[in-house]
């Protein structure tokens, strides 16, 4: 992982570099790394506010099929790791690819996948991590997003933060085939949104419910008002009382 490390003072995103890449070929584990962004976005096509002194960073990865659905559970734990080995900082993680600091989001992560004939021929993971950027500075974002110097209330190193960050996902990305199951029930201890009372908006249906269980795919299993449960794979969950 990181092995080719690409370093650009400036880009628009480093999801659409990444994305350029890996169609022309690229190999696995590469990663674009930038400053700043100049149209960074998120899941659902959000603006990614992309000012200097946090870390964005793009990873292009040939994931097998077994791999792909665990991908960003490792990514979600490696980051959880690696805030608290350099900051001392504990995250909660918030389904599906949220990390949060109490309640407020710390990093949030875009996972792209290129399927070819049913099989997946690359995917691009998307990191974006408030490290140094003052959030409250942002009056839009102030009550949902923070990041690392608003809690440390001093620079956070990003190459250490980087580093930490490279290493537990090298050793938690090689271990999804054998060691899946593992990685899967870290995430679950991890997850903050079991047993809460959820919104999900999922396309353009939203269910409420409590949020019963999560399936070893990363799916959530939400038991409705009127006692149906419903089964959902992609969405955007909203905590009742967060
Ligand atoms: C989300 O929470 O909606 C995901 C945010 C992902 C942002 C990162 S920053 C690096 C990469 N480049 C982008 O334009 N987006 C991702």
């Amino acid at each position: 992982m990181g092995r080719e490390i690409i370093y650009l003072p400036e880009t628009a995103s480093t999801q659409i570099v990444a994305m350029e890449m890996a169609r022309k070929g690229a190999g696995d584990g590469t990663v674009i790394i930038t400053e700043r962004q100049t149209d960074g976005h998120g899941r659902l096509k959000r603006l990614w506010v992309s000012p200097q002194g946090n870390i964005y960073m793009s990873f292009i990865l040939r994931p097998s099929q077994t791999e792909i659905s665990r991908l960003i559970m490792a990514a979600s734990l490696a980051i959880s790791f690696a805030i608290q080995d350099t900051t001392g900082i504990m995250t909660e993680l918030k389904w599906p690819n949220d990390i949060l600091i109490n309640g407020k989001k710390v990093c949030g992560m875009l996972v792209e996948n290129d399927i070819r004939d049913g099989q997946v021929n690359f995917s691009v993971v998307g990191l974006g991590i408030n490290v140094n950027a003052d959030m409250q500075d942002y009056p839009e974002l102030k009550d949902i997003a923070t990041s690392l110097i608003n809690h440390t209330g001093k620079p956070v190193s990003r190459e250490k933060l980087i580093l930490s960050f490279l290493h537990e996902f090298e050793r938690l990305y090689l271990d999804l085939n054998e060691h899946g199951k593992c990685v899967f029930e870290m995430w679950k201890k991890r997850l903050i949104t079991l047993g809460k009372e959820v919104d999900v908006t999922s396309g353009k249906d939203i269910y409420s419910g409590i949020v019963e269980t999560v399936a070893s795919d990363g799916s959530l299993k939400i038991r409705l008002a009127d006692g149906n449960l419903v089964h959902i794979v992609a969405g955007d969950v909203s905590l009742r009382h967060a």
